[in-house]
């Protein structure tokens, strides 16, 4: 038996990956309900979206009236009652254990109790997030990848209590709004960051050494490695302070010294280069704002 989900609602939808979350839901007919502490930076992800489908009707790519129909199913809020209504709720908030728990104990007050929740979590155990909540059956990882709005995998992951029935129902809700699931062990990283953490810091540590400027550590990995982007546009894209977070998360389970924060990462997000959510990391963006940023 699965659940039937109508209602979905994101928290952290101001954040770099919250508002495109709930794009991806609303354009697959879900009505949404996106929920983060910072109004202004809510009414600017809302703008945002807009702006995103309004590109896509101008390339030809979405009706004017589909565009219309998934902007009228998506609301915004700092209230946190109004997650009442949904039937699965999806967190993206900041990558903090503690943080995490806090918000699972505040949803189960939110939520009715049949209520999925779901984590975006990089790093962080399912199990642990889940332990913040009443009702750790109902809790599962669900990791979208940057930009969520334009992607299509999504790591799946049961913590030690989920139940199969909601993890049944978060899995066949991804592929409902056109997404690729892959299943993975609550495991630190789950497959992407167990990879990618270590490797990115690599890449910024060889910035920080001297091997090479950051452009041509980025362009050796694009042409001689056939990637689309190179590890510090990756990280640029991620946001430094999110890249901080994830060593923060990563580092302290994993005791791998390869996933501790360079200096030269903690040195930037203190001078506020943040990436594109900023207009500038390791490269230069102004007037090129991030989604959902
Ligand atoms: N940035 C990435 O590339 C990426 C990719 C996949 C997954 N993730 C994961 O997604 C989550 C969010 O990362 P991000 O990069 O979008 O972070 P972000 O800093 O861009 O956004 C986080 C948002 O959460 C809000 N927030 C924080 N605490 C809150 C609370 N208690 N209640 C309501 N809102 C709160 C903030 O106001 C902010 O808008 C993290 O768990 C991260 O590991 C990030």
């Amino acid at each position: 038996m699965t659940k039937t989900i109508k209602t979905v609602g994101v928290c952290g939808a101001a954040g770099t990956m919250g508002a495109g979350i709930a794009l991806v839901a609303a354009r697959a007919g879900y009505r949404t309900i996106s929920f983060d502490m910072k109004a202004d930076a809510l009414e600017r992800a809302g703008k945002q979206s807009a702006a995103f489908l309004d590109k896509s009707v101008a390339r030809g790519k979405l009706e004017q009236a589909k565009r219309d129909e998934i902007l009228g199913a998506m609301s915004h809020t700092t209230d946190i009652g109004e997650l009442g209504a949904c039937d699965m709720v999806i967190e993206a908030i900041f990558e903090d254990l503690t943080v995490k728990r806090d918000l699972m104990k505040r949803l189960d007050g939110a939520c009715s109790d049949d209520t999925i929740f779901a984590s975006n979590t990089s790093t962080l155990s399912i199990t642990q997030i889940a332990s913040g909540s009443k009702r750790p059956e109902r809790v599962v990882g669900m990791h979208f990848c940057l930009p969520a709005q334009l992607m299509k995998l999504i790591e799946m992951s049961p913590g030690i209590l989920t139940s199969d029935e909601t993890f049944q129902t978060a899995w066949g809700w991804t592929k409902a709004c056109g997404q690729i699931p892959v299943k993975t062990q609550d495991k630190p990283g789950f497959i992407l960051n167990a990879l990618l953490v270590p490797f990115n810091n690599d890449a910024i540590r060889a910035v920080e050494a001297g091997v090479a400027s950051a452009e041509d550590v980025d362009k050796a990995i694009k042409v001689g490695l056939g990637y689309k982007m190179g590890p510090l546009e990756l990280i640029d894209l991620i946001g430094l302070d999110t890249q901080v977070r994830l060593c923060e998360a990563f580092y302290p389970i994993t005791l791998d010294p390869r996933a501790a924060t360079p200096p030269l990462l903690s040195r930037m997000v203190a001078a506020g280069l943040l990436g594109r959510k900023s207009g500038r990391g390791f490269f230069n963006y102004e007037g090129n704002a991030m989604f959902g940023a």
